[in-house]
């Protein structure tokens, strides 16, 4: 599928393209975030919770593996999940124990890469990366169907 890159100066236009990516997504999609530590994957979460417009403010899960995000006008929540912890070791998202039915939300995955694609036929799956001592981020992404590796 199409591949898509962009230039993002400064965090405000990582949350723009979040909110971007959010006019394609719907309940059931996945995300998979990927990128070193502070590419920007939380910050672009909170633009795809903003264009969706899910309530409660994001912040990075890390500490608590998954956050759930109540629908708002557009009807579909958001569930962020970080993998980190997980030791690339999920066979089912249910494991988590949420109440919200995946199915019915979009789910972002951080530090998802090789771990969460086999739960869904397709996934978004976007790169984020960075220079040293930069602000300058690019983004690279993709709709990916099934669970081919990079
Ligand atoms: N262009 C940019 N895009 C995103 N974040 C930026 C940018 N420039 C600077 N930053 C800063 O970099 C940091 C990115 O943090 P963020 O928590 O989003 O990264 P992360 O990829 O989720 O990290 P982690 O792997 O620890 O979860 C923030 O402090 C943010 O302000
Ligand atoms: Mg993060």
């Amino acid at each position: 599928m199409v591949q898509r890159t962009r230039m993002l100066s400064a965090v405000a236009d990582t949350e723009a393209l979040g909110r971007e990516l959010a006019e394609e997504l719907k309940a059931g999609d996945l995300v998979v975030l990927d990128g070193p530590l502070g590419a920007g994957k939380t910050a672009l979460t909170r633009g795809i919770a903003a264009g969706l417009g899910v309530q409660g403010r994001v912040s990075s899960p890390t500490f608590i593996i998954a956050r759930q995000h109540r629908a708002g006008e557009r009807g579909v929540p958001l569930v962020h999940v970080d993998a980190y912890r997980l030791g690339g070791d999920l066979d089912e998202l249910d494991a988590l124990d949420l109440d919200t039915d995946l199915q019915d939300a979009v789910v972002v995955v951080e530090w998802g890469l090789g771990v969460v694609e086999h739960l869904a036929d397709r996934h978004l799956r976007v790169r984020l990366s960075r220079e040293p001592e930069s602000d300058v981020r690019t983004a690279v992404w993709e709709w990916i169907a099934g669970t081919a590796e990079a």
